[in-house]
């Protein structure tokens, strides 16, 4: 008889921060990706995906803004629940948009346990690899929330940074993001994601650490990956950064179906009788007189 599964165990269906954690230690490799409501939630966790983030991202995806800059506690919270209402099985990681964590250690405190109670949420995703954000990550995971990190590009960082910039290009600054994800390890983040920097830089960092480095532009030698999901179902036409592979086509497939039901709208082929209800004969009879009403 085999073992029952205990806390932890990479083939417990539900993945948890251990669950994820121990996948480096195999050697198995970590999946992630972006969504932001139930229906998709559901599908990433029927197909085995490892953990979820409702990114910031939602605000450049499915709110219309042009960076993640105005997206608020509020939006995000509000999709992550959405999420967590479908009940995956996949690790739920709530993006901490901007300034909603580093005005101080009560405000980060604060704010990520909305994302835990308000959001349904498991762990927290906070940007930033300084001296101040390692110490905010310390007492946010001293409070019992899991905490991923973030290094390299951090898009709310974007107008300090000069744009969407390849970080850690030269040795020198590759260094610096080994030491950067050293401390947030010691601060006890039980993952980070690595964001658009070489592959070199990506994996000088994943050997120094024992956590999980989850790459998004960052190359092949991560322990997982993490893509935005309608970036790679393809919603976008004119976003096509290099490190963005295109799974599908959804954009095709929605003009299609779209100008399909338009057609069929103006041509009176819908809806057929197949999509429509029908009184009975007689109730029909009395509506259009062809019965004469009882006395
Ligand atoms: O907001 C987001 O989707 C992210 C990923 C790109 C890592 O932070």
């Amino acid at each position: 008889m085999s073992s029952p599964p205990y806390d932890g165990d990479i083939d417990l269906a539900r993945k948890t921060t251990h669950s994820i954690r121990l996948m480096k230690k195999k050697g198995k490799k970590i999946v992630m990706l972006t969504a932001y409501d139930a229906p998709t939630a559901a599908i990433l966790s029927e197909v085995g995906v490892d953990m979820i983030l409702i990114g910031d991202s939602v605000g450049n995806t499915l709110l219309g803004y042009e960076s993640t800059i105005p997206v608020t506690l509020e939006d995000v919270i509000h999709h992550s629940a959405a999420v967590s209402r479908a009940r995956p099985d996949c690790l739920i990681v709530g993006d901490m948009p901007f300034m909603s964590y580093k005005v101080s250690t009560q405000q980060a405190l604060e704010n990520c346990g909305l994302m835990l109670q308000e959001g349904g949420a498991e762990a927290v995703k906070i940007e930033g690899g300084s001296d101040s954000v390692v110490d905010i990550v310390r007492s946010v995971v001293d409070a019992g929330i899991p905490v991923m990190g973030h290094i390299g590009l951090t898009p709310q960082s974007i107008y300090q940074l000069g744009g969407y910039r390849i970080q850690g290009r030269t040795a020198d600054m590759a260094e610096i993001m080994v030491k950067q994800a050293l401390h947030l390890e010691e601060a006890g983040a039980f993952s980070m994601v690595i964001e658009l920097v070489p592959s070199e830089t990506a994996k000088a960092i994943t050997e120094a650490v024992s956590i999980p480095t989850i790459g998004i532009g960052a190359g092949p030698y991560c322990d997982g990956q993490v893509l935005v999901l309608w970036d790679m179902l393809g919603l976008f036409e004119d976003f096509k950064p290099k490190f963005v592979k295109k799974y599908g086509n959804v954009r095709e497939l929605i003009k299609n179906a779209v100008t399909e039901y338009l057609n069929e709208v103006r041509d009176g082929t819908f809806p057929d009788e197949t999509h429509s209800f029908e009184m009975t004969e007689e109730e029909s009879g009395r509506l259009y007189g062809r019965i004469k009403p009882p006395d």
